[in-house]
């Protein structure tokens, strides 16, 4: 099979370039997908759209300014400024594709106010069912168009030839290898919070398109900040279901095991989940409160949630919702300039899989299906136009050595494993600590491994060591665990048939989906451990129990260019004065 640009994955992003290139510009466009076309992690999504749409009490200077405060430092100054000025535009354009929002009595487009929002600008659909409308808006407009549609394929690996992507390699819906090449290739996979045991994020969410990137050596950054929701229901449903900020946005207050408020629940959401954690932690409990009874028409108002909570056996109008902290949101990810070109041409990435630079160290309520629209459009436009490889603009720029611009001057990308001082180091991580054998002789054949008990072990591993708060000592646990997971997968799939050590030579992805997906885990997590272990800070959606501080010398962008040995970590970065 041979296309002009191949999507891969089926959400807001992808969705939002193929719209754009499928019909009018007369390319040869696939969207291949692992699961079902409307299946994608956009269909989750309950709030909303944040857009400076509201007249004279909102500005995109407004909109920029509480999404650089949220970013802690970090964002991108020039695609912050993207997101919010081509944000209405997009979402026009979206209800011109037939996306129907939430409106006021009066027909105006009704607005919520959501964590670290100074004004109310979110838009919802159904309530808190935003992104099941843009999701079913988008499908049933790629279903018209001419693009070609792969769904249940699994993408095994990027194919790089001559220094350009040109396909993947790939397992059909028979478990069959295919080679699927293009011109151009999208990853718009999505994110990663089946890395953690608890998650508001769908099974299918396992990093696939930052652990191909890694394998091909794309740089890819910001992997420590992974935003945890504070309102996800203490249940154990997986993924946890959503209690949309928007609750908070309408009165919802927190209280905590004795009935307490502990915090503004209109701060940004590294602020309230690190509050939780610390009050969980101080008063002994596994879960806090999210008291809604005061709003009035929860039912109306609020019908996906209600029905949840209904399900739950929860009243909303009389009971206190139980909640904690759950990973919600990779806010880092591919690099890539400002119309989604990564550093290896031929490759794009738009969506969570990529990092912009528009959520910095912790994404603002409400941006990323905004992102997904703009960014996923401005890639369109930019491959129509006949752009081929990156430009040195937005997060590119601090790649390629000219520092990248933010709110607080400008900022370097230091690499994951070479940037940080290694005279330091601490046995167990040393520089000179020999690297796992690819092949282990324990334990077994691939009969024997159950990939998703080894998938169990990871997420439990990394949410008791690098879930909302950490320390060195928790990320080394789990640094063990995953090495130890890593280690029992490659010798199962070693064992099995299917191996393709030529193509990931690291941890092999060639047995199956399952066992893909627990690689790629694998990877996302072991590079997610190493940055978390590096910095020694407290910013954004990463917290240090030992450093609990943002520390100016850490106000950089850590990147990685490779797959890192699953297990080990990165020598001790020296104290940087
Ligand atoms: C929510 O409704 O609280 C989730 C919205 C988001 O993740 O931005």
């Amino acid at each position: 099979m041979k296309l002009d640009v191949l999507v891969l994955g089926s959400g807001v992003a992808g969705l939002s370039a193929v719209v754009r290139l499928a019909t009018p510009t007369g390319l040869r466009v696939g969207v291949l997908t692992k699961a079902d076309l409307a299946q994608s992690t956009t269909r989750w999504a309950q709030g909303g759209i944040a857009a400076a749409v509201g007249g004279d009490e909102d500005s995109t200077d407004l909109h920029l300014a509480d999404t650089l405060a949220a970013g802690a430092g970090l964002c991108d100054v020039d695609a912050v400024r993207v997101l919010v000025d081509e944000g209405p535009g997009r979402v026009d354009e979206l209800i011109g594709l037939g996306a129907v929002f939430d409106r006021e009595a009066g027909g105006d487009l009704a607005l919520a106010r959501e964590g670290g929002h100074s004004t109310a600008r979110v838009l919802h659909a159904g309530g808190a069912a935003t992104g099941a409308e843009v999701e079913r808006a988008l499908v049933s407009a790629v279903r018209r168009s001419a693009a070609a549609v792969l769904e249940q394929w699994f993408a095994l690996d990027l194919i790089v030839e001559a220094g350009r992507c040109v396909g993947v390699r790939a397992l059909d819906p028979e478990g069959g290898r295919q080679e699927v090449r293009a011109t151009q290739v999208v990853l718009a996979t999505g994110g990663a919070g089946q890395v953690y045991a608890v998650t508001t994020n769908p099974p299918e969410a396992t990093g696939d398109g930052v652990a191909m990137a890694l394998r091909a050596g794309v740089p890819v950054a910001d992997l420590e900040f992974f935003q945890f929701h504070p309102t996800a229901l203490h249940h154990p449903a997986m993924p946890r279901p959503l209690l949309s900020e928007a609750l908070r946005g309408h009165g919802a207050l927190l209280r905590d095991a004795r009935g307490e408020q502990f915090v503004d629940e209109l701060a940004p959401r590294d602020v309230v989940s690190r509050a939780m954690a610390d009050r969980m932690a101080a008063q002994g409990v596994g879960y806090l409160w999210l008291d809604a009874t005061g709003l009035e028409s929860f039912g109306e108002r609020f019908p996906t949630v209600a029905a949840s909570l209904a399900a739950a056996g929860l009243d909303p109008a009389v009971d206190w919702l139980p909640i904690a902290p759950a990973a919600h949101y990779l806010s880092g990810g591919i690099v890539t300039d400002l119309d989604g070109a990564s550093a290896l041409p031929g490759l794009w990435a738009v969506g969570e899989v990529a990092c912009t630079g528009v959520h910095g160290a912790n994404r603002l309520a409400s941006n990323s299906l905004l992102e997904g629209m703009v960014f996923g459009a401005r890639l369109a436009e930019a491959i129509a136009s006949g752009r081929d490889g990156p430009e040195d603009t937005g997060v590119m720029r601090c790649l390629s050595g000219s520092a990248g611009a933010t709110a607080a001057g400008e900022i370097a990308c230091v690499d994951v494993d070479t940037g940080v001082d290694s005279e330091e180091d601490t046995g167990p991580e040393s520089p000179d600590t020999p690297p796992p054998p690819t092949v282990r002789s324990d334990p077994g054949s691939s009969a024997d491994i159950d990939v998703a008990k080894l998938r169990e072990r990871l997420q439990r591993a990394m949410i008791e060591g690098a879930g909302v708060v950490r320390s060195p000592q928790s990320l080394r646990m789990a640094a063990a665990e995953v090495g130890a997971v890593a280690r029992h997968l490659v010798s199962a799939t070693v064992a099995g048939a299917a191996t393709d050590t030529a193509t990931t030579p690291h941890i092999v992805g060639g047995a199956g989906r399952a066992a893909g997906e627990l690689a790629n885990l694998v990877t996302v997590s072991g590079a997610l451990l190493r940055a978390a272990y590096v910095r020694e800070e407290t910013r954004g959606a990463h917290a240090r129990r030992d450093f609990p501080e943002a520390r100016p010398q850490w106000r950089c962008r850590l990147v990685h260019r490779a797959v890192a040995t699953p297990g080990t970590l990165p020598p001790h970065p020296k104290t940087q004065s």
